[in-house]
């Protein structure tokens, strides 16, 4: 059977997995991005992961190796440009980079596929896990940025260029005076995982009696994981956090039901752990931002590949 590796190049870790055809992951691996330290450090980063990986699966031959990057990617697959999460990334041929190191390495070619992380995440449901049975669906990823990838007739749709399903820039509120990747009152802007964090943080300093202080003590740590805790044993502050995240979640989810006229949403991403704490309400908020003409057939769907659906879509793409 075929297998190739699927790489998942996220802002904060790097996940990776080699998969075989019919979806079965017989390694994985994981490692912090470390985007901080510049370019040439992550893809360092990325190629021990790959090493990793060949030690655990020596027997195997390798189809390809596909990467999904937090990022634009052209359409070609050629370039990533400026991912709003990678610092000191520009123009990148990431797939050129890595294709050379291997090469250098290993002493063999392997094809190399670059695509954005969550048009990957939305072939890997897909192939493998909640949208085997949909046509059309949008998959969001919830962590460090926001993303989405657009199926429209069970294949990706990209746009003119490939930047199509920049969910997480759309922006819900023109008024809003701080600015995220340029764009003001972003989606990513309020509630990329850093953003949910930091306002969390905010309003837990004004309310001694939450839980959060007891589940996270030194709130500088603190992780939308806390949140769900302290919202599992009823605490009214980590419910609101994720009201508030709901809501918006659903006015940008709103914005794509009336343009598209998709209806079926596949959330997936560390934040979508939240659960019913964060669905029940998104929901709800999402009926509230759209025509009532057009709530019918309107669900939202957790991953079924879990946090594995963009090293999975990754290796699809290579296979
Ligand atoms: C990027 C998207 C990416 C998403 C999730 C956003 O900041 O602009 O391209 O899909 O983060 O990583
Ligand atoms: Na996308």
């Amino acid at each position: 059977e075929k297998v190739a590796l699927g790489i998942d190049l996220g802002g904060t870790a790097i996940k990776f997995a080699a998969v075989t055809e019919t979806g079965n992951i017989i390694a994985t691996h994981h490692a912090p991005t470390e985007a901080e330290h510049g370019l040439e450090h992550v893809i360092e980063n990325m190629m021990r992961g790959i090493a990793e990986l060949i030690a655990q699966t020596k027997s195997v031959e390798l189809s390809g190796i596909g990467i999904g990057v937090p990022g634009v990617v052209s359409l070609d697959g050629g370039t990533v440009s400026h991912p709003p999460n990678l610092p000191g990334w520009e123009v990148v041929r990431l797939g050129d980079a890595i294709a050379e190191k291997f090469r250098q390495v290993y002493g063999a070619t392997k094809p190399v596929f670059v695509e954005n992380d969550a048009n990957l995440a939305a072939l890997g449901e897909a192939r493998f896990g909640a949208g085997t049975a949909l046509n059309d669906f949008i998959m969001i990823t919830l962590g460090t940025g926001i993303g989405a990838g657009i199926i429209i007739n069970r294949k990706i749709f990209r746009g003119t260029t490939g930047a199509a399903g920049e969910f997480g820039h759309i922006p819900i509120d023109y008024n809003s005076e701080t600015a995220h990747a340029g764009i003001h009152g972003s989606v990513e802007g309020f509630i990329g995982q850093r953003h949910i964090a930091e306002y969390a943080r905010k309003l837990a300093k004004n309310h001694p009696d939450s839980l959060l202080h007891q589940l996270c003590p030194d709130l500088s740590q603190l992780e939308p994981k806390h949140i769900t805790a302290a919202a599992e044993q009823g605490d009214p502050l980590a419910l609101a956090i994720w009201q508030w995240v709901a809501e918006i979640l659903g006015a940008g989810l709103g914005a794509i039901v009336s343009i598209l006229d998709i209806r079926k949403f596949v959330i997936g991403g560390g934040v979508a752990g939240a659960g019913k704490y964060l669905f029940e309400p998104c929901l709800g908020a999402l009926k509230r931002f759209t025509l009532s003409s057009m709530h019918e057939g309107i669900e939202l769907l957790p991953a079924k590949l879990g946090n594995q659906a963009g090293v999975m879509g990754a290796a699809a793409q290579a296979l």
